[in-house]
């Protein structure tokens, strides 16, 4: 179901989201996570062989549309975007400010 897919796991740098990222990768997704802190980026980046990872504060909405952005850059479109709870750009801005120019699973 995932083969093939672009996914980005906002807040997959630790826990569930790191959990979903690995998931992902083992169903044959391409993968990209993202955090704020630069060594749990690089550990991410570590563990999770053949995906990339970003600096990004889904906080910010500045940084949020930079890296969607650089996804869809790199990877030519984005098909699942996974938010944990704690990295949820919905948390914190007006739903519907951000979307992905490609078509995208947001949840
Ligand atoms: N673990 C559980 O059993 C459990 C159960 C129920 C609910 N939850 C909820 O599920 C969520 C995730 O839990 P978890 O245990 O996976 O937490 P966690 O291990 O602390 O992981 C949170 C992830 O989100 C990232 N993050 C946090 N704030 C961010 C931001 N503003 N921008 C970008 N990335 C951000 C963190 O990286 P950086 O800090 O480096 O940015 C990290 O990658 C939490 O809201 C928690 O309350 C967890």
């Amino acid at each position: 179901m995932f083969a093939g897919k672009v996914v980005l796991v906002t807040g997959g740098t630790s826990g569930i989201g790191l959990a979903l990222a690995r998931a992902f990768l083992a169903a044959g997704a391409r993968v990209t996570v993202c955090g704020r802190d630069p060594r749990r980026l690089e550990a991410a980046r570590a563990s999770l062989p053949g995906a990339t990872a970003s600096r990004c504060d889904v906080t910010d909405v500045g940084q949020v549309r930079r890296l969607l952005a650089e996804v869809e850059a790199g990877f030519g479109r984005l098909d699942v975007w996974s938010a944990t709870p704690a990295a949820s750009p919905s948390a914190t801005s007006r739903p519907g400010s951000i979307r992905p120019r490609s078509s995208a699973r947001c949840g």
